[in-house]
């Protein structure tokens, strides 16, 4: 069997295939892979799965690919050649576009295959498929393809429903919404499942729950903004044409009403993910969420009286408790692994985005705790200087006491002050100071808890 996944999705699709059938990487190339049937069956689950086939051969060239075919079982093909049957060739290209007359020449060229069935285009009871494998890089695109694939679909994977719960036409979304498919691969690489609770500390519009309660999750979430949660205040520009301020059916709960999982739908607060308001207990099976990165939304949290620093003696005037300060990125990193820690079930997954200057990036600047162990770790990236990587981990034991000690045997137990600077590395583009600030400083880093 031959399992064709998606190249957008390239490098999170392992731990989502891992999630779901803990395969180790076999395969063809980076968009094929060659898999028993009953893992096509779970892979087809996976959202970074574009189709799969009954592989009937396959070569280097078109003649490898015929010398391939011809020694196929006859058993195996001529029950879907019959006389009586009707089909269809379909030409898929990876990294190229062939013109229509190039298509229906490699069709031609399929001539040596025993078809007895009559085409039909348009619902044939058989599809087949010729695959030509040009590689990944846009930039370098070889005139012959590297590999051939021929084969009978079987299925497709999840694209269908990664169109329909698109963002563009969703009811409530924001600057900020989460992607269908990423969010989808985000449910997957937590592993919900039907029953489970689920929560996401920066819910915003409810992109991560509305693909947790597609799997049957009850889910729930809080944001520090009181528009996004109660759906008021300004439209984003692309929610809805010439509609300047948020409609009544612009909430969370419609969202997942759209999609007809309403019932999963707990609910969503207002609360600041610095100062959590659940009560000290294990309580998630999931935590799935996209903190801000101080990009497109500011990453605030509330003030407080603890916060306020000692005025000097000679002050004369009123103290004051700031309404909201300023959240930094290795405080929101610290702060999620904690409540993480602390509120997940054991076994329980969280799942998170960590947004990193690239030219800086190495392995030692992703936090870590003592409870949580890392299961995979993705890049995908944004821009030629900054990327965010899809951070899966599991609580493997409860918090101890002991844990406060552990970033004496290892600073990633303690916040990474990097992290903070990344909204000026972000407009700063690449810069050489930067480049050579890589990871042999990292251990220079002033620590927060020192
Ligand atoms: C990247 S957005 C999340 C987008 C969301 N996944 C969606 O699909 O719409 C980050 C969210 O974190 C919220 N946020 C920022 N600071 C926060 C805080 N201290 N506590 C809770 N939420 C906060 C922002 O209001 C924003 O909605």
């Amino acid at each position: 069997m031959l399992l064709c996944r998606d190249i957008h999705f390239n490098r999170i699709t392992q731990p989502e295939y891992d999630a779901k059938c803990f395969l180790s990487a076999c395969g063809f190339s980076n968009i094929f892979l060659e898999l028993k049937f009953s893992w096509i069956i779970k892979l087809m689950f996976a959202f970074s799965c574009r189709s799969a086939f009954e592989l009937w051969g396959h070569g280097r060239t078109h003649s490898e690919l015929r010398t391939s075919l011809l020694k196929y079982p006859s058993e195996n093909m001529t029950p879907f050649m019959q006389r009586d049957s009707t089909y269809r060739i379909n030409v898929y290209t990876f990294n190229k576009t062939l013109e229509f007359a190039d298509r229906i020449k490699r069709i031609d060229a399929m001539e040596y295959l025993p078809f007895e069935g009559t085409v039909s285009l348009k619902s044939p009871q058989h599809i087949f498929c010729l695959l030509e494998d040009y590689g990944t890089d846009p930039n370098n695109i070889p005139e012959h393809p590297s590999y051939v694939y021929f084969g009978r679909w079987i299925a497709d994977g999840q694209r269908e429903l990664i169109r329909s719960h698109s963002v563009k036409n969703r009811h409530f979304i924001g600057n900020t919404s989460m992607d269908a498919g990423l969010s989808f691969i985000m449910a997957n690489h937590a592993k919900v499942k039907e029953n489970d609770l689920v929560f996401d500390p920066f819910v915003g519009t409810g992109s991560l729950l509305v693909a947790c309660s597609h799997f049957g999750a009850y889910v729930c979430g809080t944001d520090i903004d009181y528009n996004t949660i109660h759906g008021k205040g300004k439209a984003c520009r692309s929610s809805r044409k010439n509609q300047k301020w948020r409609g009544p059916d612009e909430n969370i709960r419609a969202n997942l009403r759209q999609y007809g999982t309403q019932r999963s739908y707990l609910d969503v607060m207002v609360s600041d993910a610095s100062k959590p308001v659940w009560r000290d207990t294990v309580l998630f099976d999931a935590i799935i969420t996209d903190p801000p990165y101080g990009i497109r939304e500011s990453t605030r949290r509330t003030g407080s009286h603890k916060d306020i620093t000692k005025p000097p003696d000679d002050f004369c005037g009123e103290s004051h408790v700031p309404v909201s300060m300023a959240y930094h990125l290795s405080d929101i990193f610290t702060d999620l692994l904690n409540f993480s820690a602390h509120h997940l079930v054991k076994g329980g997954r969280l799942v998170y985005w960590l947004p990193v200057y690239r030219p800086e990036y190495c392995e030692e600047m992703i936090p870590l705790h003592p409870s949580l162990r890392m299961i995979s770790n993705c890049e995908q990236t944004l821009s030629s200087h900054t990327s965010r990587r899809l951070i899966t981990m599991e609580k493997i034991k409860e918090p101890e006491e002991s844990d406060a000690l552990a970033h004496l045997s290892d600073p990633r137990f303690s916040p990474y002050q990097g992290h903070n600077a990344f909204r000026e590395k972000y407009f700063s583009g690449l810069n050489k100071n930067h480049q050579s600030n890589c990871c042999s400083n990292y251990n220079k880093q002033p620590k927060m808890n020192e």
